[in-house]
């Protein structure tokens, strides 16, 4: 039985417990912070661009990788320090979204 939960919570969207006000405050770090370099919509600036058609053919596992640990050798830094995992791919759904 707690291994069926564990596949239970494992199959489920991770993005469905954030707060609307943790929400609120990851849009509000999307526009600011990665706005800075990606661009407000983030076409593309000293980063390159974010919007849901550039990454479509980009898998999650490359992008959470890119927003957690940054880009050696790049402006790109690591945002392992402000997000966690769920917030990650939240955001990561988030610019995914059309
Ligand atoms: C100081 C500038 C800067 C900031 C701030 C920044 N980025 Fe970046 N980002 C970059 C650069 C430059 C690259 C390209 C790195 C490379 O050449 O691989 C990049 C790459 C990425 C990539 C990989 C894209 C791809 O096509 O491979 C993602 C995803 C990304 N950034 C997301 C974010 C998010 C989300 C934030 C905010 C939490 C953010 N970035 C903030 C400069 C920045």
């Amino acid at each position: 039985m707690p291994y069926l939960l564990l596949l239970l919570l494992a199959s489920q969207p991770v993005v469905a417990d954030l707060s609307s006000a943790r929400q609120a405050e990851l849009l509000n770090m999307l526009k600011h912070d990665c706005g800075s370099c990606h661009g407000l919509p983030p076409k593309g600036g000293l980063g390159p661009s974010l919007m849901a058609d550039a990454i479509a053919d980009k898998t999650d596992a490359l992008l959470f990788d890119a927003i957690q640990n940054g880009r050696a050798g790049t402006a790109m830094p690591a945002w392992r320090p402000f997000l966690n995992a769920e917030e990650t791919h939240w955001m990561i759904q988030r610019l995914r979204q059309p």
